[in-house]
């Protein structure tokens, strides 16, 4: 989905830093296609997580911005990288819940306060959270209660930026068909069968049904839509 997301901020005119953890190859790709439509992008590595790793990041992310752009400001923030696990509350352990707290809720957390402060006035932020925290889905306890604090938070930012007219929503998409949680959707056509029944628009998502969600509320097509959890879901489980 972060592709689709960078393409379609590129589409409106966004140069974009974007990040990758495994997928470097990917990643230059997608700077190339970005280079394509005109605009610039540059990619840099991100593992959330680490905590330890932050830092080091932003370090080198307004390094970037300096290089590249000649200013150590940018206008916005989405909030994408994930990874999934289907674990019953049975079984989880403090390993897997410190890695999904990382990744999901305190390394989101920590990013948004420390890059806010380089953020212009009048910005945007996207949190990409779930349909899951709507509904439950068996395995995914720890993964939907991180969403549901980002969602939280998400409203918290919106209240305390405001006053610097920097908005914050949340895109929770339904079940994409993506590479997340080892391609889960994609390599079970029963799961798959069974969420396109679920939906009132009779299928799974695709990842390019998202992108453009998330390049609306960065707009200033959205500029009076703040605070708000957007579900991009073809309407599951209604
Ligand atoms: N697919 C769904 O059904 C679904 C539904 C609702 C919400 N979501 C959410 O949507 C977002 C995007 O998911 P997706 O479906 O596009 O999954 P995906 O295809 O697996 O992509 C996940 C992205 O997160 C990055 N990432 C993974 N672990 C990371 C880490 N430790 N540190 C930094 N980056 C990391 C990956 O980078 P590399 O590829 O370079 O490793 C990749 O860019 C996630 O927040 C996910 O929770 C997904």
């Amino acid at each position: 989905m972060g592709k689709d997301m960078a393409l379609s901020l590129a589409r409106k005119g966004v140069d974009i830093v974007l990040t990758y953890h495994s997928g470097m190859d990917e990643a230059n790709q997608v700077v190339e296609e970005i280079e394509r439509l005109g605009r610039k992008a540059i990619a840099l590595p991100l593992d959330m997580s680490k905590f330890k790793n932050l830092d080091p990041f932003l370090f080198s992310f307004f390094e970037t911005l300096k290089a590249h752009w000649n200013t150590d400001r940018f206008d916005y923030l989405v909030n994408n990288a994930g990874t999934g696990a289907t674990i019953l509350i049975d079984d989880v352990t403090e390993k897997d819940f410190d890695y999904l707290m990382n990744v999901h809720f305190k390394g989101v957390y920590f990013l948004t306060q420390k890059a806010l402060v380089h953020m212009n006035d009048h910005g945007a932020v996207v949190f990409v959270s779930s349909g899951t925290t709507r509904f439950s889905v068996n395995g995914y306890s720890v993964y939907s209660s991180l969403k549901s604090a980002v969602e939280t938070f998400t409203k918290y930012v919106a209240k305390e930026y405001g006053k610097r007219g920097i908005r914050a929503n949340i895109v929770a998409p339904g079940p994409i068909e993506t590479d997340f949680n080892s391609a889960a959707i994609r390599n079970n056509p029963q799961m798959k069968n069974f969420l396109a029944g679920q939906t009132a628009l009779g299928r799974v998502g695709n990842a390019d049904d998202i992108g453009s969600v998330v390049a609306f509320l960065c707009s200033d097509e959205a500029k009076w839509v703040n605070g708000i959890r957007l579900e991009a879901s073809g309407g599951i489980n209604l």
